[in-house]
């Protein structure tokens, strides 16, 4: 069907306007019309620079035997279920852009809100406020940080360097200073410093979650960013709470992002490893997603 649609277009116009009305047709195939709508309009922006307006003020605009080209082969990289934030290589968090390709996970809005909470935690403390941000993936956190906490000194660990490669790309697009370190918080590192806040948004998906998943989620995003075993879901909160035991100031908190079935379970495994001030957060949704630990 896919492969019929794009062997009919040599012969076709390069008219916005016909390829716009074919090529939703094709991704109707896997999204909704709103969604496959908003996802042609992103292209077009972004190869061509084209917005909704400029297309609504000249209705009867051409591309280029070339630009039809670059659409075809990011329409086809969406109806293989690649997230758009990969065909496009970006992506925003808390208002900064962001480049992600599929080493890194692509930011989520519960993340952002976590970044909110974080950062006002960190305004009301004097001086210059140490930071650590546990598993960077991208660097949106630590980079945002970085950027919303005036004077404050960010450090980033992740366990790829894939990763950190594009964690520091994002630092330097959005000018923020981080101090980034391949270290993997399994095996319990030691870094010379201590911290003010350590921040987390480690795997918390299980196996088991596996079943419920989107395949733009399963084929493209990195399994080490998200899985961890049924057996031990809380693996990596363990090792982040004890390594805070060493590594957080006196009156430091430690804030995690958490799996919403296992929010309690995260602050009594906190309030256990000596975190009495633990407590289970909820996000916009009502969901149980984060939680403070302090002692
Ligand atoms: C859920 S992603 C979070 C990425 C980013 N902080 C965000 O919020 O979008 C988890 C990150 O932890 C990293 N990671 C996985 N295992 C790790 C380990 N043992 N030590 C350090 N980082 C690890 C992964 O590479 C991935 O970047």
């Amino acid at each position: 069907m896919i492969f019929s649609y794009f062997c009919r277009m040599e012969t076709l116009s390069n008219s916005v306007k016909e390829l716009r009305h074919r090529y939703i047709e094709m991704l109707c195939e896997i999204y909704d019309k709103e969604e496959a709508n908003a996802l042609l309009m992103i292209l077009l922006e972004h190869h061509f620079g084209i917005s909704r307006v400029a297309l609504a003020l000249n209705p009867d605009m051409l591309l280029s035997d070339t630009e039809c080209l670059t659409l075809q082969s990011s329409i086809r990289q969406l109806t293989a279920s690649r997230p758009i934030q990969y065909v496009i290589g970006k992506t925003e968090f808390c208002g900064l852009e962001f480049e992600v390709d599929e080493n890194v996970l692509i930011p989520r809005p519960e993340t952002e809100e976590l970044v909110t909470i974080v950062s006002s935690q960190a305004k009301t403390l004097a001086g210059a406020v140490d930071v650590l941000d546990i598993g960077t993936g991208s660097g949106c956190i630590a980079v945002s940080l970085a950027r919303l906490i005036e004077g404050c000194r960010v450090t980033a660990i992740d366990i790829s360097g894939n990763a950190l490669d594009v964690a520091r790309r994002n630092a330097a697009r959005n000018g923020a200073s981080v101090n980034f370190i391949n270290a993997d918080i399994l095996s319990d590192p030691a870094l010379p410093r201590r911290f003010d806040i350590i921040v987390s948004n480690p795997p918390y998906v299980c196996e088991s979650e596996r079943r419920d998943m989107r395949a733009n989620v399963l084929d493209f995003e990195p399994p080490t960013a998200l899985f961890v075993s049924d057996d031990d879901p809380l693996v990596f909160y363990r090792h982040i709470i004890d390594f805070a035991r060493t590594h957080l100031k006196p009156h430091g908190t430690v804030w995690f992002e958490v799996n919403e079935h296992l929010g309690a379970e995260t602050a009594e495994l906190c309030r256990r490893h000596g975190f009495g001030d633990s407590a289970v957060m909820k996000d916009l949704f009502g969901k149980d997603r984060y939680v403070k630990a302090a002692r």
